[in-house]
C-alpha cells in the first residue's frame, strides 16, 4: 500500500513550531491568533441552558431560524443591506469550512482564483484540493491591493477573487476606492468574489467595514464569510455564517450539506439570544479592541520596533529592521528565547515574501496584563 500525499510539500508549519517552542520556553504568547480571555457570561449561561433543555440533536442545515433572523436584522441595521433570512444566510461550522465550501461551489478544475499575500493559510490548499489554480498576488509594501497587477493577472479562466477585510495579518481594510476598482475589473466578466470578513466588527477609528456583498453592484456575485468565534471571543465554538444572493446560496448549500451539513445547535441559540439582548454589541466590540490596539501600539512605541498602521482585526504588525537584520523566522525564534515573547513571522503567510521584509505580527486579543508584561520584556532589546 502506498499513500500518495495530496500535499507532499506541507509539513509542520512555522506556526506549530512557534507554539511548541513558546510553550517549552514559557514565553508570553502574542503569536496565537485568539483571545486569552473569556466571552460573555450571559452567552455561556444561554449555552448551558440550551444544552440542559434538549438542544442536542442536529440543527437545521441552514442554521437555527432565530439566529438567521437576528443576523439579518443586525446586518441591515449596520450596513443597510436587507438580507433574506431564509434564502440568503447560512449558519456554518466557522469561516474555514465556509471558505472551502464557497470555493467548492464555484471552482472547477483549471479555474483560477486570485488571492492576496500575506494570506490566511487555508486558501491555497483549498484551491489545490479542487484542482483549481491559485494565483497569489503580493500586497504592496504598505499592504494595499495593487489593482493594476490584479487587472494583469485576470485571464479568461479567472473564476474567483478572494478578499480578506479587515486583513489578517496586515490589519488593513478595503476602501471605497478598492471596491470601485474591483468593480471595474469584474463588471464585464463572470468573476465571483469570496470575501473573508471574519474581523468585520473589529474595525477602528470610526471606519466603516466595506464589503462587496454590501455594494449593490457586486451583491449578486459575492459570498461574504463571517465568524462568531472572532466577534464573541469563542473561537473554539466554530460557528460562523455566510451571506450571498439566493442563487449563489443554493450552490453553496449544495456543497455545505455534504461537508458539514450543520453545526452545533445550542451555541446558535445562545448567540441569537446574545445578539438580541445587546443590539449595540458590535459597536462596543470595536471600542474594546481599539483600546487593546492602542495599548499595544503605545507600548511598542517605547521599543525599537516600528509600529505599522492597523485599521482593523486583532493583529498589529511591527518592523524590526532597527533591531536585527535576521530573517523573520530566525528573529522570531530568537525573541521566544530572549526576551521571551512569541510572535509570528509574516513570511509564513506568503508564497514568496519580499526579500527585505522585516515584519512580525503581534496578536493583541490578550488581557492588558499580558500585553503589559510582553511590552516590558520587549523594551529590553
Ligand atoms: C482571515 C481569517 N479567515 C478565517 C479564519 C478562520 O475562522 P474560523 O475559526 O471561524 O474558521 C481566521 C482565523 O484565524 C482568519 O484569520
Amino acid at each position: 500500500m502506498e499513500v500518495i500525499s495530496r500535499f507532499p510539500n506541507i509539513g509542520q508549519t512555522i506556526f506549530s513550531k512557534i507554539s511548541a517552542l513558546s510553550n517549552q520556553k514559557k514565553a508570553i504568547n502574542l503569536g496565537q491568533g485568539f483571545p486569552n480571555f473569556e466571552g460573555d457570561e450571559f452567552l455561556y449561561q444561554r449555552l448551558k441552558y440550551y444544552i440542559d433543555h434538549g438542544q442536542n440533536q442536529y440543527a437545521p442545515m441552514t442554521g437555527m431560524p432565530k439566529l438567521r433572523e437576528i443576523v439579518t436584522l443586525r446586518h441591515q441595521e449596520i450596513y443597510g443591506n436587507a438580507v433574506h433570512p431564509q434564502d440568503e444566510v447560512t449558519i456554518t461550522a466557522g469561516a474555514t469550512v465556509s471558505i472551502f465550501c464557497a470555493l467548492s461551489a464555484l471552482v472547477s478544475p483549471g479555474d483560477e482564483v486570485i488571492s492576496f499575500d500575506p494570506s490566511y493559510d487555508s486558501y491555497t490548499p483549498n484551491i489545490e484540493l479542487l484542482s483549481g489554480v491559485s494565483k497569489r498576488i503580493n500586497l504592496t509594501a504598505d499592504f494595499q491591493i495593487d489593482w493594476d497587477l490584479v487587472k494583469k493577472t485576470v485571464t479568461s479562466k479567472t473564476k474567483v477573487i478572494l478578499l480578506n477585510t479587515p486583513h489578517n495579518p496586515a490589519g488593513s481594510v478595503l476602501t471605497q476606492d478598492d471596491l470601485d476598482k474591483l468593480w471595474d475589473i469584474v463588471k464585464d466578466k463572470n468573476i465571483f468574489i469570496i470575501s473573508d470578513e471574519v474581523y468585520q466588527h473589529i474595525i477602528f477609528d470610526g471606519k466603516k467595514h466595506l464589503s462587496p456583498f454590501n455594494d449593490e453592484r457586486m451583491r449578486n456575485r459575492s459570498i461574504a464569510i463571517s465568524s462568531f468565534g472572532k466577534s464573541f471571543h469563542v473561537t473554539g465554538w466554530k460557528v460562523g455564517y455566510v451571506l450571498s444572493s439566493k442563487e449563489l446560496m443554493t450552490e453553496f448549500r449544495k456543497v455545505y450539506q455534504f461537508i458539514s451539513f450543520t453545526t452545533f445547535a445550542a451555541p446558535q441559540s445562545a448567540l441569537a439570544d446574545m445578539m438580541e439582548k445587546n443590539p449595540n454589541y458590535f459597536q462596543s466590540l470595536a471600542k474594546f479592541y481599539q483600546q487593546k490596539r492602542d495599548f499595544l501600539r503605545d507600548g511598542l512605541s517605547h521599543t525599537k520596533f516600528k509600529v505599522l498602521p492597523c485599521e482593523g482585526s486583532f493583529f498589529q504588525l511591527a518592523d524590526y529592521s532597527e533591531i536585527s537584520d535576521k530573517e523573520q523566522n530566525d528573529f522570531v525564534m530568537d525573541l521566544i528565547d530572549s526576551p521571551g515573547v512569541a510572535t509570528i513571522p509574516i513570511s509564513g503567510f506568503y508564497q514568496s515574501a519580499p526579500k527585505s521584509q522585516k515584519v512580525i505580527r503581534f496578536c493583541f486579543a490578550k488581557t492588558e496584563e499580558v500585553l503589559a508584561q510582553a511590552i516590558e520584556r520587549l523594551k529590553t532589546i
